[in-house]
């Protein structure tokens, strides 16, 4: 994988002089989606060690290179007809992947065992772990890396990023429940086993707050098995005195216990049913 990434790194820095059907530079790119289209690398991933986020650059400007070197393309389904320049994720059925009607993942997304598409998006670059459920209108941008038995309930909108390279993407982990409509942006991350309730925006600027000590945690960091929702904070300014958006955090779950409302979840899933 070296010799690849030394690859990729060398056609990156003369990105300007590349253009589509330079097919010599679009094989090595296209071993290195392939590679994310398998799930046998990833654009980001949490280092068990020290707990922070690893993002591998050079994954990500193999994306970019695609954009770069691919030509636009019409594609006609039925009545339908697309302009794109990648194509689609292929081979569900053999990846023990559910996808209903409606749903669509770009090719250099990875969709491990067990998940479920709702009509939704996932976009290049993209994990989802295994048993995971993407429900209806639900997106999940380029490069979001999504843990297993992760409930990304009904227009969830998981942030995207591609540019700059080294900028850290959404990290949803393991057992979270994100609740409708929420958004995730800006390499926010959110903790094992919590639960983020319905219409909470968190991004990197956001402070999410402890409601009984009153402490800021963090900005943009949900702690694990815990229950965080949307509420605000007042801020003074000038012009007086507004209210800001944070995240408080109003419960803590004995860790490895996923709040019931999430378990309720698992049940309907289990009978195929989107919640
Ligand atoms: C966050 C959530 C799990 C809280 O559930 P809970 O632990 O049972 O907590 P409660 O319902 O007792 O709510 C605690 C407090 O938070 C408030 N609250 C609950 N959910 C909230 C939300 N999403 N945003 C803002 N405030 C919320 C409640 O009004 C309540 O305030 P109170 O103490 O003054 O009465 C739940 O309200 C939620 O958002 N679920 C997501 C549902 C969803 O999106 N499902 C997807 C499939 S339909």
């Amino acid at each position: 994988m070296a010799d690849l990434q030394a690859q990729i790194e060398e056609l990156w820095d003369r990105r300007a002089d590349l253009a589509s059907g330079d097919h010599d530079a679009m094989a090595v790119v296209r071993e290195a989606i392939d590679l994310l289209d398998r799930g046998e690398a990833r654009v980001a991933e949490v280092d068990p060690a020290t707990g922070e986020v690893v993002v591998h650059q050079w994954l990500k400007q193999a994306i970019l290179l695609l954009f770069r070197l691919s030509a636009m393309e019409t594609v006609e389904v039925g009545p339908y007809e697309y302009a794109d320049k990648i194509p689609l994720k292929r081979g569900y059925q053999a990846a023990g992947v559910r996808v209903v009607p409606g749903a669509s993942a770009r090719w250099g997304s990875f969709l491990d065992r067990g998940v479920i598409l709702m009509p939704s998006y996932v976009n290049i670059g993209a994990r989802v772990g295994a048993n995971s459920m993407v429900d209806t209108w639900a997106t999940v941008g380029s490069c979001a890396q999504i843990g297993e038995n992760v409930h990304l309930s009904g227009g969830v909108g998981i942030g995207g990023v591609l540019e700059p390279p080294q900028a850290a993407p959404v990290i949803i982990e393991d057992d979270v429940m994100i609740g409708s409509r929420c958004m995730v942006v800006e390499g926010a991350r959110v903790g094992r086993g919590a639960f983020l309730g319905a219409g909470a925006i968190l991004a990197r600027s956001i402070p999410v707050i402890d409601a009984e000590t009153g402490e800021e945690l963090s900005r943009g960091v949900v702690p694990p098995w815990c229950v965080a929702i949307q509420a605000s904070r007042p801020r003074a300014f000038a012009g007086g005195e507004f209210g800001l958006p944070c995240i408080l955090v109003i419960k803590r779950l004995p860790e490895g216990e996923r709040h019931d409302k999430a378990a309720l979840n698992d049940v309907l899933r289990a009978h195929g049913v989107s919640a």
